[in-house]
């Protein structure tokens, strides 16, 4: 049995709960078909209830976009694992690029959320990847392997089919600026190889490498085509039900072929 391919909505701080709604109710009408590949979509804290409410027995999850990793206490501003599963996520997101670049997350810190969401029994996608700066310094393999060797840091290989990476190279997050396939596959290529150098051959192959940064309708089947790319963490298309679910549908024929 293959990799089941994941499509990841990320709304950022995106809808208000009335346009969560909207949205979420028109993506659920599309009959997306989550038989083969699995759908999250990640609203911003103040929605969440209510989409997982709207979503009802559809299979489509939901996803928190970030968590603190204390249970509770005097954190102004932050939400616990334990809240985010209670208000209906199965899914968290760590370790944007955004919240390392605009709110001080290391891969220190991402390994502390990423542990927090295993002992709460949620799943998480960390996310990795280069600025244009490293890239184009020849740096980006080295900064993937800091990154996913920090962030896995003290995680047991019990807890790795509870995790996804999702490689999002920060020049091609929302820059409309997509890596081709080629630079896409070989740097998924390189954080299995990551992986298997970590925990072995057979965990490596086993977890699920998204692909993210302007995923779009239109080059989505290309990149979901890629073998070491089994699904795409979708930010500005996630919020258009039909360039979503357009995508979605991409993941599927990538599949067929
Ligand atoms: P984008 O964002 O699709 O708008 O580039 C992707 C992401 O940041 O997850």
């Amino acid at each position: 049995m293959g990799r089941k391919p994941i499509i990841a909505g990320n709304w950022k701080m995106n809808n208000t709960i009335e346009e969560s709604l909207e949205l979420v109710g028109a993506v659920k009408k599309q009959s997306v078909d989550t038989y083969k590949v699995e759908v999250i979509v990640a609203p911003p804290f103040t929605a969440i209830r209510h989409v997982f409410d709207e979503l009802g027995e559809t299979s489509i999850q939901v996803a928190g976009q970030n968590l603190f990793w204390e249970d509770s206490g005097a954190f102004t501003g932050e939400v616990s694992a334990r809240m985010l599963k209670q208000a209906g996520c199965k899914w968290v997101i760590i370790g944007h690029s955004e919240r390392r670049q605009y709110f001080g997350e290391t891969d220190v810190t991402v390994g502390k959320r990423l542990k927090a969401a295993l002992m709460a029994e949620l799943k998480a996608i960390m996310c990795v990847g280069e600025t244009l700066e490293e890239r184009e310094a020849g740096r980006a393999f080295d900064v993937l392997d800091t990154q996913v060797a920090g962030g896995l840091k003290g995680v047991e290989k019990s807890g790795l089919s509870k995790i996804a990476i999702a490689y999002e190279p920060v020049w091609a997050i929302g820059t409309g600026k997509t890596a081709t396939s080629d630079q896409a596959d070989e740097a998924h290529a390189r954080i299995r190889g990551k992986l298997e150098a970590l925990y072995g051959k057979e965990e490596a192959q086993a977890m699920r490498i998204l692909y993210g940064g302007s995923v779009k309708p239109d080059n989505a089947k290309e990149l979901l085509s890629r073998s070491n790319v089994d699904g795409a963490l979708v930010g500005g298309a996630s919020l258009k039900a039909g360039a979503f679910t357009a995508i979605i549908s991409a993941g599927i024929d990538a599949l067929a072929q």
